[in-house]
């Protein structure tokens, strides 16, 4: 075991109105507190479409509840004629912790690159919001390339040129592993974990290093212990699962899995 707190984050991507995203966090924060969860011990986080931001706020706030909020997306740019698009700050009005970026179904779908990711590190960064950088190799490139090659390629371009680098957080998601039922072993995601930390303390030193890493894929309540075992994997990132609070609180209290 580290010192890094693990964190478990639901990527809820297009999924649930404001209504029912006020229902799944009441009763996702209800079952863990009815299970004494302790969250200074293991972080649990939702990330809603940026339509439930305001209602999840107002609700976390008023409830006192713990679990903390982010956002799928954040603009590169400040302000002004970027239709669509929602900045920075107002994310961090939001009381938005963290924000995914790069995440490969944006990359698919909306053409993504390494510089635009880099950017949007930067707009996280500036707003005192913690990135969750996704990274991971399409079957393609696992073939190819090989397993870590291209995650490490991608943490390395997210990080590239800022100039300081504030908390972030690496989500390996090997991109066959998403929405598939197929999911990367525990020590598949070992080795790419430590191919990154390694990379992150050659070009950005001891600190650096110290970033969490996750594992992101078909991640489940009955699989989710394996890759928690391994010292290299600090967390999950969890997608169709995390839009059942039963399963979700499974996930987030999988140290009952773990015999330590
Ligand atoms: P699934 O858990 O549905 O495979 O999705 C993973 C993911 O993309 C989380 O960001």
């Amino acid at each position: 075991m580290t010192n890094r707190v693990p964190f478990i984050a639901g990527n809820w991507k297009m999924n649930l109105d404001h209504l029912q995203a006020i229902a799944l966090i009441q009763k996702l924060c209800w079952t863990l507190n009815d299970a004494d969860h302790d969250w200074g011990k293991v972080e649990v986080a939702v990330f809603p479409p940026f339509t439930s931001l305001r209602s999840a706020q107002t609700l976390i706030e008023a409830e006192r509840f713990e679990v903390r909020l982010g956002a799928q997306d954040i603009s590169a740019h400040e302000s002004g004629a970027f239709t669509g698009e929602v900045s920075g700050s107002m994310l961090a009005k939001l009381d938005a912790k963290y924000v995914l970026i790069g995440h490969s179904e944006r990359r698919q779908y909306h053409s993504e690159t390494d510089e635009i990711v880099n950017a949007k590190v930067a707009a996280a960064f500036k707003h005192g919001i913690t990135p969750v950088i996704c990274v991971g190799e399409t079957l393609e490139e696992l073939e190819t390339q090989g397993q870590s090659a291209v995650p490490v390629a991608q943490t390395i371009a997210a990080l590239s040129g800022h100039d300081k680098l504030s908390d972030f957080i690496i989500a390996y998601e090997p991109v066959w592993a998403i929405g598939t039922g197929k999911v990367a072993t525990p020590k598949e995601a070992e080795d790419v974990a430590a191919a990154i930390r390694a990379a992150l303390r050659e070009n950005y030193g001891e600190e650096a290093s110290n970033a969490r890493i996750l594992y992101g894929g078909s991640v489940k309540a009955n699989n989710v212990a394996g890759f928690l075992q391994s010292p290299e994997v600090d967390g999950v990132l969890v997608g169709g699962a995390s839009l059942d609070a039963e399963e979700f609180s499974g996930i987030s209290r999988f140290q009952k899995h773990i015999v330590l």
